[in-house]
């Protein structure tokens, strides 16, 4: 089996493209532009394998995507590259706006002139695998989940821009057919993630003695889910889900902002006692809110448990340990990323 995944050089994806090398015998075509958030570093240990290849180019270039298409003959698509970032898409939107919308149009339009020349058990078992967000839904207040029938009210352009894209999607598949699957997920966190996100930002942040901003007062609620369960999910929807449904993700992580950044000061406490910070919480700051900051995401995972048997492994007291121990153990990926060195790494490997 060849899948072809975008953003295979982000945070999620690298973790898909580490399990599928590793846990699997198929071949990984990883498409990435390399924009800021694309760390080949993170792929260091499957970079030498023969089933891993890597292909530079931008979904928003339809004649690179088709020579990619052609050349590789792929399985089965699955699409995680992406503008990610909430923050980065209310101060700029315009590279939301193109790569999550007109890139996505790109890839299915390639993909559906692609599977239509395919035939036989090929054609039948091709997927167009879209992977988003449990922002399309907008927010919840104090109780409620999102399941698969919530209405789409996205509320930044970030998530406009996510919901946009999953409707393309959905409309490939009623209008041509294309064999498509959609999830959406919640927060993601682990190790590799880019430190513009809160959980990297507060681990570094406390670590060098930053202040930590939270936004508004701290008690917006995330559902956080550890990377790698994320991945296992995706995986499974991926090969066992039924063709144009919605499977929504999550890890009934249900946590304030708040008491995520204590959490994390708090750990960092206990394996760094002589740390000169301690007490870390020292370190917390309240500062202006988010624009349209949603409240509430809180995922209903019934459907993907039950239809597909799944269940996240971490708990958010595991998975958050790990991840706190990751980047105080991979001191030079941090560093690489926080100087920008990573940029020259990329460049060394592949010109
Ligand atoms: P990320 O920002 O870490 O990585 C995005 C990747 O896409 C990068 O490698 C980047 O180089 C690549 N990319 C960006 N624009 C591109 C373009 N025009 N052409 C080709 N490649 C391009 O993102 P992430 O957090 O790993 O998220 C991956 C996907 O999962 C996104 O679609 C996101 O919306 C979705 N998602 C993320 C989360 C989360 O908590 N991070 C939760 C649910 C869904
Ligand atoms: O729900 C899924 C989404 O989760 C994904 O689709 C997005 O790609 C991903 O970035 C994430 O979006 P959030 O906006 O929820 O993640 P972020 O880490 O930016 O922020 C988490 C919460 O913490 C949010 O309520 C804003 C708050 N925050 C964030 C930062 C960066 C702070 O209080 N301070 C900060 O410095």
């Amino acid at each position: 089996m060849k899948i072809l995944i975008t953003g295979g050089a982000g945070f999620i994806g690298s973790a898909v493209v580490r399990q599928y090398i590793t846990e699997t015998e198929y071949e990984i075509i990883n498409l990435d532009a390399l924009t800021y958030a694309g760390n080949l570093e993170s792929l260091a240990s499957v970079d030498n394998n023969p089933r891993y290849h890597f292909e530079h180019a931008d979904i928003c270039n339809p004649q690179d995507i088709n020579r990619i298409f052609e050349k590789h003959q792929p399985d089965a698509i699955m699409h995680l590259a992406a503008e990610s970032h909430v923050d980065r898409s209310i101060s700029g939107p315009a590279a939301f706006i193109q790569t999550n919308i007109i890139g996505t149009y790109n890839l299915l339009e390639t993909a559906k002139k692609y599977w239509l020349t395919l035939s036989g058990e090929k054609k039948q078992n091709f997927r167009f695998h879209h992977v988003s967000t449990d922002e399309v839904y907008g927010d919840l207040e104090q109780t409620g989940f999102f399941t698969e029938e919530t209405p789409y009210e996205p509320s930044s352009p970030y998530s406009a821009s996510k919901a946009s894209s999953d409707h393309l999607v959905r409309a490939w598949y009623r209008t041509y057919g294309l064999p498509v699957l959609v999830t959406n997920c919640s927060n993601n966190y682990g190790a590799h993630q880019f430190p513009e996100k809160l959980i990297p930002l507060v681990i570094i942040n406390a670590l060098i003695g930053k202040d930590i901003p939270v936004y508004g007062t701290g008690k917006q609620v995330r559902d956080w889910l550890y990377v790698d369960d994320h991945a296992e999910a995706l995986r499974l929807v991926l090969e066992k889900g039924v063709i144009g449904e919605t499977y929504n993700i999550g890890g009934y992580n249900e946590k304030t902002n708040l008491e995520v950044v204590k959490t994390i000061c708090a750990l960092l406490d206990e394996i760094k006692p002589d740390s000169r910070y301690k007490p870390h919480e020292q370190l917390i700051k309240f500062v202006s809110d988010r624009p349209g900051h949603d409240l509430r995401y809180a995922i209903d995972a019934t459907k993907i448990t039950q239809k597909l048997n799944w269940k996240p492994k971490n708990t958010f007291e595991e998975g958050i340990r790990k991840t706190v121990l990751w980047y105080l153990e991979n001191e030079s990926w941090l560093n690489n990323v926080i100087s920008g060195a990573y940029r020259d790494w990329i460049e060394r490997h592949y010109g």
